[in-house]
């Protein structure tokens, strides 16, 4: 099994480090009032510091417009003290899918696996449009929404 390659579409950057408030604005985007914005920021923030805790950290693959500077896509993986991977939050601006971001960011967290030599698994949403795309890239589990998918260490 090789890593995937990455294709960024043109106009579109890679940032390995957002800030947190950054990724929390893009995840809820949709959300507009301002009082719940500020509660999901303290949520997550809290989340993060239980998360530390616990000894998993985070690490993030933002997208960036080149041309706004924006933040548009963000996808993470955390990493857990038994050296197996997460994928979380893969989400694009709905302004943006459709160009290959959302498989980028995707494929950004595949190769940094294989790089660190660690297992991955991710949770198959409801509505993850993406999931036989996962099978390409050599996720294997049931392909049904809320199954756990697992892509073992790449032996090198
Ligand atoms: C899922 C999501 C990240 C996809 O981002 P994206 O940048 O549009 O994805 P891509 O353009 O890289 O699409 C990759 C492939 O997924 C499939 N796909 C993506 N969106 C699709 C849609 N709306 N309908 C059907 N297939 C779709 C296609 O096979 C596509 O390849 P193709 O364009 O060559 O046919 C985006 O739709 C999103 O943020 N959704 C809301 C959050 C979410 O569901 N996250 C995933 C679960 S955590």
């Amino acid at each position: 099994m090789s890593s995937p390659e990455i294709h960024l579409p043109q106009g579109y950057s890679l940032d390995t480090a957002p800030e947190l408030e950054e990724i929390v604005g893009l995840l809820y985007c949709n959300v507009s009032d301002w009082v719940f914005r500020q509660h999901y920021t303290t949520r997550y923030r809290n989340e993060r510091a239980n998360h530390a805790q616990a000894g998993i950290s985070f690490l993030s693959f933002g997208v960036r417009d080149v041309a706004s500077s924006d933040l548009i896509g963000i996808g993470e993986i955390a990493l857990q003290a038994d050296h197996v991977g997460h994928l979380a939050n893969l989400t694009v601006h709905p302004a943006h899918r459709r160009q290959g971001i959302g498989r980028c960011i995707l494929d950004a967290r595949v190769e940094e696996a294989d790089r660190r030599g660690i297992a991955l698994t991710t949770q198959l949403s409801y509505m993850n449009p993406m999931a036989k795309y996962y099978r390409e890239i050599g996720f294997v589990g049931p392909m049904a929404p809320g199954s756990l998918l697992r892509r073992p260490a790449r032996s090198t």
